[in-house]
C-alpha cells in the first residue's frame, strides 16, 4: 500500500472561498433553456413554465451564480427580442449554433428563475454584433429603478423592482475566429473599455468581466490578454478564462488535467500582474474562470435550423467526475485570485443535470463533486503540505497522486478536505492537523467504483454516486485514512473548542 502525509497548520491560510466560485452557465444552446430549465406543459412545470424538478436539483447542486445568455450565442443576440409579450417576440436565426431561437425566454424570465434557484445572475452583453449603447440599454433596463426609457419598459413588462444584476461579462470569447463578429485584441480592448465606461456611469456598482483568452491553446494567448487588459485595466474587475478537457485515450493524463488548469491560472495571473505594473495601477485584478468542464462532443455535426436541438449532450462517466473533482480542487487552491467560476454548463448541454423532454431528470456523475464542494468548501483555503509520490504523464512532467484542498471554517469549526486520488492502489494517508487541537472525524465520502466508464442514465440514475466509508482511525489531531484507487474524497472534521 502506498503512503502519503498531509500536514495542515492553522497559520497557513491562503484566502477565503468566494461563494461565486460555485457558479454555472445557461446558454441559449440546444436544450439548456428549452426543455432544460423551461418547459411549459411539462407535468412538473410551474405557472412560469419553469421545471420544478430541475429547479430542485439546481438548488441541491448549490449553484450560486449563473452566467447567461451565452456563450457564442450572445455575440449575435439582441436582448430586446426576449422582452415584452411572448406572442410578439421574433423567431430568429441563431448563427452561433445554427438553430431557431423563439425568444420565448429572455432576461426577465432568467432573472425570475435565478431568484427561485437562489442564485445570482451573471449577465453577458453582446460585443459581437452589439454596440456599447445596446449594452448600456440592457443595463438600464435591468438595474435602473424607474423613470427612464428602458427602466419604464421593464416596469411595463411586469417587473417593478430592478433585477439588480451586479456581475456583467463584456462579450464572450472575442479572441475566437468562430465568434460572430470576432475582433482583434486592440479592437476588442477599445470596445470593451468604452462599453465599461457607459455601464459604470449607469450603475457604478456593477462588476465587469473582460473576455480573456478562450483557452491557453489559442495562438494569441497570452498576448490577447495583455493587450486587452492594457485598454481595460482600470474599468475591469475580472478577466475571464475558459478551458475544457477531454480524455484523449490516456486515463492517467486525463486525471492530471488539474495541472494544466493550475498553469493556465498562473499564466493569466502573471499577465494581469504585468499589466498592473505597467499601468502603475494600485488595483489587483481577479480571475473569473467562467467556462470550465470536461467536454467531448465539440466536433459533432449540428443539425441546422432546428428549435432546441439535442446537441452537445455529453454523458459523463465516473472518470469524468474524478477529473471534474480535481479541477474543483485547483479552483479552490487558487482562491486568492480566482474569485468567480462557472461550470459550463448547467442543464443538458455539457451539464451535471440531464432531462428528458416531457419526462424525467437525473444527476450526471459530475453532479456529485460539485455539490459536495459547494456545500462544504466554505471558509478559508489552507496551504496543505502534501507529501506523496508524483509521476509524470504524457502531457505533464510531474503530477501528484494525491491532489488536495483543505478548507477551515472558523464559524462552524469545521476542517474539510477534498482529495483526488489518481493512484492505482489504495493509499494510506496520515493527516496531521497539529495546531488545530482536538478534532473528531464526521464524514468520509468517496466517489469511486469498479468501472471508470460507468455513467448514470434514466434506467440507472444512481449507478454512480458517492458512498460513505469508515476508513479512518485516530484522535486528537492525527488521523489515518485509506483512500481507494481512482477516487474523489471528501473528509470532514469537527474542531473541538
Ligand atoms: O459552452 C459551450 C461553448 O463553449 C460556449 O458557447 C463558448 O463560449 C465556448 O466555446
Amino acid at each position: 500500500m502506498s503512503k502519503a502525509k498531509i500536514i495542515i497548520d492553522k497559520d497557513y491560510q491562503l484566502a477565503s472561498v468566494d461563494k461565486n466560485l460555485f457558479g454555472s452557465f445557461i446558454e441559449h444552446l440546444g436544450r439548456a433553456v428549452y426543455s432544460g430549465i423551461y418547459e411549459p406543459g411539462h407535468p412538473l412545470a410551474d405557472e412560469h413554465g419553469f421545471r420544478t424538478d430541475v429547479l430542485s436539483l439546481v438548488k441541491e447542486l448549490g449553484v450560486t451564480i449563473v452566467r447567461y445568455p451565452g456563450g457564442n450565442f450572445v455575440s449575435g443576440y439582441n436582448w430586446v427580442d426576449g422582452i415584452g409579450p411572448k406572442k410578439s417576440r421574433p423567431r430568429r436565426l441563431d448563427l452561433a449554433w445554427k438553430s431557431i431561437e423563439t425568444n420565448e425566454f429572455g432576461i426577465d424570465e432568467f432573472a425570475d428563475w435565478c431568484k427561485m434557484a437562489g442564485a445570482e445572475v451573471m449577465a453577458a452583453v453582446n460585443l459581437g454584433t452589439g454596440t456599447p449603447q445596446d449594452a448600456g440599454n440592457m443595463l438600464e433596463y435591468c438595474n435602473y429603478p424607474g423613470g427612464s426609457y428602458w427602466s419604464d419598459i421593464r416596469i411595463k413588462n411586469g417587473h417593478r423592482e430592478p433585477h439588480a444584476i451586479k456581475t456583467w461579462c463584456l462579450g464572450n470569447e472575442m479572441d475566437g475566429p468562430w465568434q460572430i463578429c470576432h475582433l482583434e485584441a486592440d479592437d476588442y480592448g477599445k470596445k470593451a473599455r468604452e462599453t465599461a465606461k457607459i455601464m459604470k456611469w449607469i450603475d457604478p456598482e456593477v462588476k465587469l468581466v473582460v473576455s480573456g483568452s478562450s483557452g491557453p491553446g489559442m495562438p494569441t494567448f497570452p498576448e490577447w490578454d495583455r493587450t486587452v487588459l492594457e485598454y481595460t485595466y482600470e474599468q475591469a474587475d475580472y478577466i475571464s478564462l475558459h478551458r475544457y478537457y477531454e480524455n484523449l485515450g490516456d486515463n492517467d493524463d486525463f486525471l492530471a488535467s488539474f495541472v494544466d488548469m493550475d498553469r493556465f491560472i498562473r499564466s493569466v495571473t502573471a499577465t494581469a500582474d504585468y499589466v498592473k505594473a505597467r499601468t502603475r495601477s494600485k488595483k489587483t485584478l481577479m480571475l473569473s474562470f467562467d467556462e470550465w468542464n470536461v467536454w467531448y462532443m465539440k466536433k459533432v455535426q449540428i443539425p441546422e435550423w432546428q428549435q432546441a436541438p439535442a446537441i452537445l449532450e455529453d454523458r459523463y462517466s465516473l472518470l469524468d467526475a474524478l477529473v471534474v473533482g480535481g479541477l474543483i480542487i485547483t479552483l479552490l487552491n487558487n482562491a486568492d485570485r480566482v474569485r468567480m467560476a462557472a461550470l459550463a454548463q448547467l442543464v443538458n448541454v455539457i451539464a451535471p443535470i440531464f432531462t428528458e423532454r416531457g419526462g424525467r431528470v437525473i444527476r450526471q456523475t459530475t453532479f456529485y463533486p460539485f455539490a459536495m464542494a459547494a456545500k462544504y468548501a466554505k471558509g478559508m483555503v489552507m496551504h496543505p503540505l502534501v507529501h506523496c509520490a508524483t509521476e509524470g504523464t504524457k502531457s505533464y512532467e510531474a503530477a501528484p497522486f494525491v491532489h488536495t484542498a483543505a478548507i477551515y471554517n472558523e464559524e462552524t469549526l469545521e476542517l474539510n478536505l477534498f482529495m483526488l486520488h489518481r493512484g492505482r492502489d489504495t493509499t494510506e494517508l496520515e493527516l496531521d492537523f497539529r495546531s488545530f487541537g482536538k478534532l473528531s472525524m464526521q464524514e468520509h465520502s468517496i466517489l469511486d467504483g469498479p468501472d471508470l466508464d460507468a455513467i448514470n442514465d434514466f434506467e440507472h440514475p444512481e449507478r454512480v454516486k458517492p458512498r460513505k466509508a469508515q476508513t479512518g482511525t485516530g484522535e486528537g489531531s492525527i488521523f489515518k485514512i485509506q483512500i481507494p484507487a481512482y477516487s474523489w474524497n471528501m473528509l470532514r472534521f469537527k474542531i473541538e473548542k
